[in-house]
């Protein structure tokens, strides 16, 4: 009732206060908890930086063991779930196969579904989906290229450990790179976070219902999936790969792109926030060149992108509407330099926003006085009319 404001997309609503992620758009900036995201991606790691945005402080050595410990312990899948995977398609996208086991892991933990959980119990929820979500991308993985399962083990960090299950099979020994482990921890530090864009208002929304957990981060996965959100990164690949075979015909893509009666849009360009270069992509772009150099691969997609990226921050259409590259542009180049594939890519996001989206639920779960997300219309139907039975309508 009364009077609504329409705002669609949200594009001036703050929905709530939060003292997670602070950006500004205009000078590039982004912190955690307060500290700078180039700052933590030189000096922490993507452990250390989930404890921090999920509890809000960075962890003393004592509360750090008890936390990698508890994370490490949890790692463990109900064995009927793997039965979950050999039902989906060989080809089945592994996003959705994630979605759908982040929601079922629920079915197998009815101890955590409650709504108002005690701090116990709320940290129990939270080391074990941590722990277990990465499990279960490893295995959507496997599933996809038909080779066994693997678990994690103990002497293996989180970034390690997952690098382990993705790489390890029967017949080759699989070491981890450290090199690639490194350059893996900052990208998830660099995606663990990002106040409230459309996957974590997702999980906000969700969860302001009471849903439990798994089922706010199930939908919270399911949004970053859209080509608009995290479903870029696999699409810069894509659309690099189509820029390649077309000779590299930059102009075509950037006239395509301009074109306003085409829907095609640059990928990996333009936020809705940052109005000035998106802090990730510079880190993300600096990181790029050097994995690449260490692991002396020459990938030409890199100078492809980067040839994108000179014409495109050339052109009036992309000056005049503040289009830099974002955190999707150059994420894909370091994921195929480490063996990841292309429809893993959004994957990879999701286990780098997780922490982000848990600190989310977690301080709308604490507010004090938390109503259901509810947003209102402003209605431009038919006003009311009578009814007309079915032998009567032409
Ligand atoms: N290519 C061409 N034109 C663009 C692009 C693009 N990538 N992005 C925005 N524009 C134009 C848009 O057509 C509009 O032009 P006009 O004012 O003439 O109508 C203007 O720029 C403003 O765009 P908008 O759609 O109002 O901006 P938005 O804030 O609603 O959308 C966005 C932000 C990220 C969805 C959009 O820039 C986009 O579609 N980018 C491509 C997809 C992408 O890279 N997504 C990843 C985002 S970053 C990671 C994440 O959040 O997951």
């Amino acid at each position: 009732t009364g009077y609504v404001t329409l705002d669609p997309s949200y594009g001036n609503t703050g929905s709530c206060k939060s003292a997670i992620t602070y950006i500004d758009g205009d000078q590039g900036i982004l912190r955690y908890r307060g500290y700078d995201i180039a700052e933590l991606c030189e000096k922490s790691t993507f452990m250390e930086v989930s404890y921090l945005l999920v509890y809000g402080e960075l962890p003393t050595p004592e509360q750090f063991t008890r936390f990698k410990d508890k994370v490490q312990h949890h790692s463990l899948i109900h064995e009927d779930m793997k039965s979950f995977f050999t039902a989906y398609p060989g080809h089945a996208h592994p996003m959705a196969i994630l979605s759908a086991m982040v929601c079922s892991l629920s079915v197998y933990h009815p101890e955590l579904l409650k709504s108002d959980p005690t701090p116990k119990e709320m940290s129990q929820t939270i080391t074990r989906l941590l722990s277990k979500v990465r499990v279960l991308a490893a295995f959507a993985y496997k599933r996809s290229v038909g080779e066994a399962f693997v678990y994690t083990k103990p002497k293996l960090d989180y970034v390690a450990n997952f690098l382990h299950m993705m790489f390890t099979n029967p017949v080759e020994d699989y070491e981890v790179d450290e090199v690639i482990r490194k350059a893996l921890d900052v990208l998830f530090i660099i995606h663990a976070d990002h106040e409230q864009n459309c996957s974590t208002s997702t999980v906000r929304m969700v969860g302001s219902s009471k849903a439990n957990l798994f089922a706010a981060i199930s939908a919270g996965i399911c949004a970053l999936w859209g080509p608009l959100h995290g479903g870029a990164n696999q699409m810069v690949i894509e659309m690099l790969e189509d820029i390649a075979k077309d000779g590299c015909n930059y102009k075509k893509y950037i006239d395509k792109a301009k074109d306003k009666n085409d829907p095609f849009r640059l990928m990996g360009f333009g936020h809705r926030v940052y109005k000035n270069y998106d802090p990730r992509a510079q880190i993300i772009k600096k990181h790029c060149d050097e994995l690449l150099d260490q692991l002396g691969i020459n990938d030409p997609i890199l100078e492809i992108a980067k040839g994108l990226e000179e014409a495109a921050l050339t052109d009036p259409y992309f000056i005049e509407r503040k289009l830099y590259p974002n955190v999707d542009f150059y994420s894909g180049i370091v994921y195929r330099a480490m063996g990841i594939p292309t429809n893993m890519f959004t994957v990879m996001f999701a286990l780098g926003r997780l922490p982000g989206w848990i600190a989310h639920w977690k301080e709308m779960i604490e507010e004090p006085g938390t109503r259901i997300a509810r947003p209102r219309q402003i209605y431009v139907g038919s006003p009311q009319r009578a009814y007309v039975p079915i032998n009567r309508r032409r």
